[in-house]
């Protein structure tokens, strides 16, 4: 199979994350391109992976996918500039696409008039456990969901609040899209519609930001529940937990990237044998994403709908 060539763009923190994901993926991807507005970071990766490095998203050469890690309130900007000036089909997009529907919209708007594809990255559905939750809601039967718990009790430093973008309105958008975006994601790809819903959020560290939110959402599937998201415990990152209570079943999974099941008891199911250890704070779905994308895959990534009304319920928790 011919490899499909790849252009990274935005090469800091996450950056690293896409480039081991894409090394586990050589046979399928070459990463052809690099590209950042600081050239050093650009010329820096360069020589690590081989590719050729880029300033500007217009210099980006012939790829069949671009793939964005800058910061999240430049994802409209970017994307419809990978729309407009670079030859490849697909826009890989890291979460959160945007910071409001209304330029989600728009994004989707502009890659599908030029005929293309976006893609945004939300990779902890391909978490093995989550996409175990998912089977099983999906499949009946648990009986009727009931409620759910999912916190998100994480820290981020201070030195990680001097990065210029982050706690700011128009560019991070605060726990809830920058921290809890995935998991307000799962909650969607668990339950389906989301009805009614309404949060809180406290400014506790003093940012433009919230950095500390609790809300309650109902799904339309009849589930109802808390999520509650902060990046500020002391010191270091204590948990994230799912826990659900439904007619035919508890479960509870927990760890830094749920990945340990804690409480198991199905009605018939056995508890499967599906805790994992992770190396990385994120996860690593972005293996799973890339191999996809590698092989033509796309029916896996959140669609539209998802994406849009996350979007939606991420810009009432937080603005
Ligand atoms: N999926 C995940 O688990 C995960 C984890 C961390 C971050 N992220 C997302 O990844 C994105 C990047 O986060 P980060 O922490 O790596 O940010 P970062 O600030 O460390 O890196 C962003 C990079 O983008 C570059 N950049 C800015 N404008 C550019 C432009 N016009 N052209 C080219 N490069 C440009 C910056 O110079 C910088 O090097 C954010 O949207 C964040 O939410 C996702």
């Amino acid at each position: 199979m011919k490899k499909k060539k790849i252009a990274l763009v935005g090469l800091g923190r996450v950056s690293q994350r896409h480039l081991d994901a894409l090394e586990a993926n050589k046979d399928f991807l070459e990463l052809a391109f690099v590209c950042d507005v600081d050239r050093n970071r650009a010329e820096e990766a360069a020589k690590k992976v081989g590719a050729v490095p880029v300033a500007d998203i217009r210099e980006i050469g012939d790829v069949d996918f671009v793939s964005f890690a800058t910061p999240s309130g430049l994802h409209p900007e970017h994307v419809k500039l990978a729309a407009k000036y670079c030859s490849a089909p697909g826009i890989i997009c890291e979460k959160p696409i945007a910071l409001t529907v209304r330029e989600a919209i728009t994004m989707y708007k502009e890659v599908e008039a030029a005929n293309k594809r976006l893609l945004p990255i939300y990779q902890n559905r391909y978490n093995p456990l989550v996409m175990h939750m998912h089977q099983l809601i999906g499949s009946g039967k648990l009986g009727k969901i009931y409620q759910y718990v999912m916190n998100i009790y994480w820290n981020r430093n201070d030195e990680y609040f001097n990065v210029d973008w982050h706690g700011t309105l128009d560019l991070d958008g605060g726990v809830i899209f920058t921290q809890a975006s995935h998991y307000v994601d799962m909650l969607q790809f668990f339950f389906g519609d989301v009805g009614e819903f309404h949060g809180v959020g406290g400014k506790q560290r003093g940012f433009e930001t919230q950095d500390t939110v609790s809300a309650v959402l109902a799904f339309k599937n009849g589930a109802v529940g808390s999520l509650n998201a902060t990046v500020s415990v002391y010191r270091q990152n204590f948990m994230t937990e799912f826990t659900l209570i439904a007619e035919k079943g508890t479960v509870r999974i927990s760890g830094t990237n749920l990945n340990t099941i804690d409480v198991w008891d199905v009605k018939g199911i056995e508890k499967p044998d599906l805790s994992f250890v992770t190396e990385h704070q994120y996860g690593r779905g972005h293996d799973t994403m890339y191999r996809m994308v590698g092989e033509g895959n796309f029916a896996s990534f959140p669609d539209k709908k998802d994406v849009l009304a996350g979007i939606g319920i991420m810009e009432k928790l937080s603005f």
